[in-house]
């Protein structure tokens, strides 16, 4: 039975590699060299589906992967109906803020446009504080909206905040800390949890010996 691990490549695929391994499972092919969307391992107990980061949570609900590595940031926008989260992998660290030009204020008595690929959580973050706002749908390239004039304001990730700073913009409120985890679909949890129990315990141990004590 070959178990199925859904990745999105670049940052979450790289660096969850070396806690893969720790795991002794090594994909034979790189998905920035394949077109392959099923990566086999060289194991071949495991094969890699890869997936944009925004899908993963939504293939390991369903059940198309038994499990998969996506951000916190991921998690929270969507729900996390259907979803275990065992382990928390220390990587692809980084904050969901609110932002936008130095000069804005949130709090002034006006219907802000904010504009996100983070509709859900930016709803329940200006909800909470009471503060009516446009939330306008993006997918990418979020910076630009402030810059001309979609948007008021903006929530994406930042973690050198380099990309806010060449668009002149600034962290103005924090959202949620980010990290990746690792998701177990739960039908998977109780049906395989033989061949899954050992994966999730030996990352575990290699996510510890990565930490500073
Ligand atoms: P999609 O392709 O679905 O739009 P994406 O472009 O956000 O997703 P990545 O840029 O690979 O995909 O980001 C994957 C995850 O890595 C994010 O969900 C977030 O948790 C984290 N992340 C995003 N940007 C950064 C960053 N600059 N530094 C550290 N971690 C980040
Ligand atoms: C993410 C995010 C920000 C940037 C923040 O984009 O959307 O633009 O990282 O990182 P920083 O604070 O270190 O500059 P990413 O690089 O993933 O590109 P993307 O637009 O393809 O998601």
């Amino acid at each position: 039975m070959t178990l199925r691990i859904a990745l999105s490549k670049g940052r979450i695929f790289d660096d969850t590699l070396p806690l893969l391994a720790a795991a002794n499972i090594h994909p034979a092919e790189s998905p920035e060299t394949s077109r392959k969307l099923i990566l086999p391992s060289v194991e071949g107990d495991v094969e890699f589906l890869i997936v944009r980061a925004s899908d993963v949570a939504t293939y390991v609900q369903h059940g198309g992967a038994d499990l998969g590595v996506v951000g916190k940031d991921v998690l929270l926008e969507h729900g996390g109906e259907g979803l275990l989260e065992p382990l928390d992998l220390h990587i692809a660290r980084c904050k969901l803020m609110v932002c936008g030009p130095p000069e804005l204020d949130l709090h002034a008595n006006v219907r802000l446009r904010v504009a996100t690929k983070y509709t859900q959580c930016a709803r329940a973050h200006f909800a909470s504080t009471s503060r009516q706002v446009e939330i306008i749908k993006l997918y990418g390239s979020m910076e630009l909206a402030p810059l001309t004039g979609l948007a008021d304001a903006i929530v994406d990730v930042v973690d050198t905040g380099n990309t806010l700073k060449a668009n002149g913009l600034v962290a103005l409120e924090h959202v949620a800390d980010s990290t990746a985890r690792l998701v177990v679909n739960r039908v998977s949890m109780k049906t395989r949890h033989s061949l899954i129990t050992p994966i999730i315990e030996r990352v575990r141990a290699a996510v510890a010996s990565n930490q500073p004590n």
